[in-house]
């Protein structure tokens, strides 16, 4: 069996870009593994055999981007439907439109105030502390929309989602609150949004349909290392800590426990995603994934219905890495590890396992064909080192 010209590790959204550039725009060659039994990294679904639904096995995807060359890519495999994300919250009994917004303020005050006038008692009630000299998250929240808000919509969220009591958290975990002086309940504010019209796996699949590439499953790097490294270019899209076997620490993450059940309803929730604010409900939110896809309402089978609670907690060793926590003392690390990746003859790291960072789809896609550009393509086509 003859050497591929490049490796790539994790069949993920930025593994395929990458593997798709190479075999398309440059003749390559291209192996890609990854250790699950399936493609698409975190954004892989499946369509559940009793209810014909769509789930996304990773958690609710929603696909969404301001950057043409990203959309303008994307559409090459497949088109999107016109699904506008919109998220609502249940707290003490009551169900609110998010994200925060001049329908949800008026509902919880009880009254019908003008944008202005929304805008003033908000004004009023953060001025209790000045942003900057906030101590904790609580505080820093209290101080961008004052401390009724907070305490609804955001204390007991933020607390389920870190296990920790938000003065216990950095005012560094929000930068901003945004509150919206319209009834606009939009989630996203990109120029594009939508689902795919075929489902996330079928658009992953086209992208990995090529005769240049080809791809294995259930294959660890850890296995292949000895037979590849320093003789073939690698990109690596799997956790940077595990590559350099933690030499420098373990880095942080959360993960989401996702428990899937189908319910025998038509409709559970009458909307995708409901988010639980009170604290003493264990669950953080609920995903009703046949509300994703509105068209497809023939194939769904009537009188079922399949959603799932999400839980959040900090990851073990053996859990799927989901959100960074990004500590002072994951940075330390991570510039650590940075130096190491730096310094790995013919391996460029990326995704966001690779980098440790919080990745949308847009934006792995977007950092995949970046480094086609400025990193792979130079060395294939004009000899540049690759790493
Ligand atoms: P991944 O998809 O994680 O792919 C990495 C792959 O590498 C995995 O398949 C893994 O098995 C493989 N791998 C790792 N180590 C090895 C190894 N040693 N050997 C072989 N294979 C290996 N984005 C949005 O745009 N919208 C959303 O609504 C959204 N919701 C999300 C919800 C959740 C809960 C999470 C966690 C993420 C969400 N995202 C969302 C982000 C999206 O999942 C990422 O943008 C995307 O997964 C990034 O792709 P990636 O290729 O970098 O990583
Ligand atoms: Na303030």
């Amino acid at each position: 069996v003859s050497a591929p010209d490049l490796l790539v590790v994790g069949a993920g959204f930025f593994g395929l870009t990458i593997a798709e550039r190479c075999a398309t725009e440059l003749g390559l060659q291209v192996l890609v593994v990854d250790r699950r039994s399936h493609i698409g990294g975190n954004a892989y679904s499946e369509v559940d055999e009793q209810t014909g639904v769509e789930v996304h096995k990773y958690g609710a995807h929603l696909f969404h981007t301001s950057n043409e060359r990203v959309w303008e890519y994307v559409n090459r495999f497949t088109g999107f439907t016109d699904y506008r994300h919109r998220v609502f919250g249940k707290y003490q009994g009551q169900i609110y439109s998010l994200p925060m917004n001049l329908g949800l303020i008026n509902q919880f005050f009880g009254k019908a105030h003008t944008p202005a006038q929304a805008r003033e008692l908000i004004a009023e009630q953060s001025a209790e502390i000045a942003t900057e000299d906030a101590a904790n998250l609580e505080e820093k929240a209290v101080s961008l929309i004052g401390r009724p808000l907070y305490e609804a919509f955001i204390k007991g969220y933020t607390a389920k989602q870190w296990q920790t009591d938000p003065t216990e958290l950095s005012p560094d975990i929000i930068t901003r609150l945004p509150v919206r002086y319209t009834y606009e309940n939009g989630w996203f504010s990109d120029t594009h949004e939508g689902l795919p019209v075929d489902g996330y796996t079928a658009w992953l699949t086209k992208m990995a349909d090529h005769p240049g590439i080809e791809v294995r499953l259930e294959t660890d790097f850890r296995d292949l290392r000895e037979d590849y490294l320093g003789s073939v270019p690698i990109v690596y899209t799997g956790p940077v800590d595990e590559y350099f076997d933690h030499s420098e620490g373990r880095l942080s993450w959360r993960t989401v426990d996702l428990e899937q059940s189908v319910e025998d309803v038509d409709d559970f929730q009458g909307t995708g995603v409901v988010n639980y604010n009170d604290q003493e409900v264990p669950w953080t939110r609920i995903i009703e994934f046949k509300h994703f896809h509105p068209e497809r309402v023939r194939t769904h089978l009537p009188g079922k219905t399949v959603i799932v609670h999400e839980y959040s907690r900090f990851a073990e060793a053996d859990d799927e890495p989901y959100y960074p926590i990004n500590t002072a003392e994951d940075r330390a690390k991570l510039l650590r590890y940075r130096e190491k990746a730096q310094a790995e003859p013919m391996v460029l790291f990326g995704g966001r396992l690779g980098t440790y960072q919080y990745l949308d789809m847009h934006m792995a896609i977007g950092s995949a064909l970046s480094m086609f550009d400025n990193r792979i393509r130079p060395h294939f086509a004009e000899g540049a080192p690759f790493a």
